[in-house]
């Protein structure tokens, strides 16, 4: 009888193959093995970056009408970020988003779910202000999309809440209604991360209506839900 001949090596190899998931092996990427998380100057550097870039935007209306570019504001390390629209007129003088009206409503909403608005990070689709605070076009929501995606991956935030329908058509496209798609978790991809979202009503929406308060009012319930299951320390 022949004696087969077995290695030790190849039994090994076999059996470290079995373990080991075949994509990560025949992976190009090479292997991040440390996980660094965001330091503030990385995150600052990235986000004057895009900032400039956004300045650098030609042939655009909305930045020919406006005063100043409205960026963003609060804590850049937030697990929480907040997508509105655009700058109105307040916003617009001051470069800062959500200083009007709408600004106080939401500071409102949030203090209901006891979160400080200063410990969030809050932005815009389009960061100029649309002349006589009408609704970004298509075209300006598509292009201004590519830098709010950037945006949101400096963040980089456990949940993301979009108010308004221009915040939803920025990330899932149009035609979709906010009635519909209002108050529940989505998944969305953004630079090969997945991040947690949810639709809610814009707070300029429901100083227009206020019976609709009762549906925002859920969908702030279903956040603070999410925030207490995640652990997230805010
Ligand atoms: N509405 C928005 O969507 N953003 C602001 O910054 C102010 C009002």
């Amino acid at each position: 009888m022949i004696k087969k001949q077995i290695n030790q090596n190849d039994i090994l190899n076999f059996e470290l193959l079995n373990i080991l998931d075949y994509s990560y092996i025949f992976n190009n990427e090479p292997i991040k093995r440390i996980k660094t998380k965001p330091t503030l100057e990385n995150s600052l550097s990235k986000l004057e970056n895009l900032k400039s870039k956004i300045e650098a935007i030609r042939d655009c209306n909305l930045k020919k009408n406006a005063s100043k570019i409205v960026f963003g504001d609060g804590n850049i390390h937030s697990p929480i970020m907040i997508v509105g629209e655009g700058p109105g007129q307040k916003e617009d003088e001051l470069g800062k988003p959500f200083v009007g009206d709408a600004g106080t409503l939401l500071n409102k909403m949030l203090k209901a779910i006891k979160i400080e608005r200063e410990k969030i990070y809050i932005t815009n689709v389009v960061n100029y202000r649309p002349p006589n605070n009408r609704k970004p076009e298509k075209s300006e929501i598509n292009r201004y999309s590519e830098y709010l995606k950037e945006h949101i991956s400096i963040i980089d935030p456990q949940i993301l809440i979009l108010m308004g329908s221009t915040a939803m058509e920025a990330l899932f496209g149009g035609n979709k209604r906010i009635s519909k798609e209002r108050g529940q978790w989505k998944e969305i991809i953004i630079k090969q991360k997945t991040y947690k979202s949810i639709i809610t009503f814009h707070p300029a929406y429901l100083l227009r209506q206020p019976d609709q308060k009762k549906f925002s009012w859920e969908d702030l319930k279903i956040i603070h839900k999410k925030i207490d299951e995640l652990n997230i320390e805010i």
